[in-house]
């Protein structure tokens, strides 16, 4: 079977366990790391016996690595995805993908002129408890569905320092709600603020509301002294709760409570199987540009109506 030639941008935190699952993956081929930290650089490298770059444009001229993914400060992505685009390579860019909505169009864009695959880092969507939910939110076996309620809290990560919490964290679940309503919302309204952290918002309360009578709720933070993510969906005849954490999801309606049981799988291997696969079957990813594109642009409402002090209208 021909492997997948990848490289990685941004050898960091998360850069570095997507070197680790792509050099794990029998569909892939690891060949080489970038950062502008060449000591990163040259660690990561050498831990998986690939080639370290600290320029990107030279590492983009090997023919041989057809994707990459792109693991940089989150305020540099959309920079360095678009370059890896305009060099013919296949991308999945982390999320928050882009500083604005006009960076991401500009990806969009770029990845559909030039025919090739561009997916953004939604990790959420691949634990296995969300599929479950999905499906039991069409077939309506959780009857209509009314809300859902998600809390992403923890204390700050201090190596995140260039956007806040809205579009480093909520952006999961903003993602996650979108997915699972198959809709987007018509309307936000948020409250966000910073209490320690002194250039971006620390904390944020969102509520997005949706054409009839389903709405969501996203409560973020870094400043919980203890991790949690939870999911919460709210059907007329059951409710569905998903602990992200431990990938337990349990069923509670009238009579019964059920706990599905499924094996815990690692959901950023999952996500770049995913990915490999699509881009060698050209196979249209299950989240898409656009998808990073929308969740960014109702990040940015959310920031917007909390200064505003309005709700904000999508249209
Ligand atoms: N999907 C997820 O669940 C998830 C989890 C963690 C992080 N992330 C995302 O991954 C990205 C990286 O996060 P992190 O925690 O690894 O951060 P980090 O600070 O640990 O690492 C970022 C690395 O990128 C390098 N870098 C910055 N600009 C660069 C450029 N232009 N070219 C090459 N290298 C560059 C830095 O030197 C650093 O080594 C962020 O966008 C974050 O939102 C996603």
């Amino acid at each position: 079977m021909k492997k997948l030639g990848v490289a990685v941008i941004g050898t960091g935190f998360w850069g570095r366990n997507q070197a680790r699952v792509f050099k794990e993956l029998k569909e892939t081929e690891l060949l080489a790391v970038c950062d502008i930290n060449a000591e990163r650089a040259k660690n990561v490298a050498k831990q998986f016996g690939v080639k370290p770059y600290t320029k990107m444009g030279t590492m983009l001229r090997r023919k041989d690595v057809e994707a990459v993914s792109i693991c940089t400060w989150s305020t540099n992505l959309a920079k360095e995805a678009l370059k890896a685009l305009q060099a013919g390579k296949h991308v999945l860019v982390e999320k928050p993908m882009a500083t604005n909505v006009k960076q991401a169009r500009k990806l969009l864009d770029t990845a559909e002129k030039m025919g090739l695959h561009l997916t953004v880092g939604f990790l959420m969507r691949f634990i296995p408890g969300i599929q479950h939910i999905k499906k039991a939110i069409e077939n309506k076996t959780i009857g209509e569905l009314v809300c859902a309620t998600a809390k992403r809290v923890s204390e700050w990560p201090e190596r995140v320092g260039d956007v806040g919490v809205v579009k480093d964290t909520a952006i999961h679940d903003i993602d996650i709600i979108r997915y699972l309503f198959k809709e987007d919302p018509i309307a936000i309204y948020a409250k966000t603020g910073s209490m320690r952290h002194k250039k971006f918002e620390d904390y944020a309360q969102i509520m997005l509301i949706f054409e009839g009578k389903k709405s969501a709720f996203i409560e973020s933070n870094w400043l919980t002294p203890y991790k949690t993510r939870i999911l919460t969906v709210t059907g007329s005849k059951a409710i569905m709760k998903l602990d992200y954490i431990t990938q337990e999801l349990i069923i509670e309606d009238a009579k019964e409570t059920v706990h599905p049981r499924y094996m815990w799988q690692e959901p950023l291997k999952l996500e770049l199987q995913h990915f490999v696969n699509c881009v060698l079957k050209k196979e249209k990813p299950l989240i898409t540009g656009i998808d990073g594109l929308k969740a960014l642009q109702i990040a940015e409402a959310a920031l917007k109506s909390s200064a505003t002090g309005r709700v904000e209208k999508l249209k």
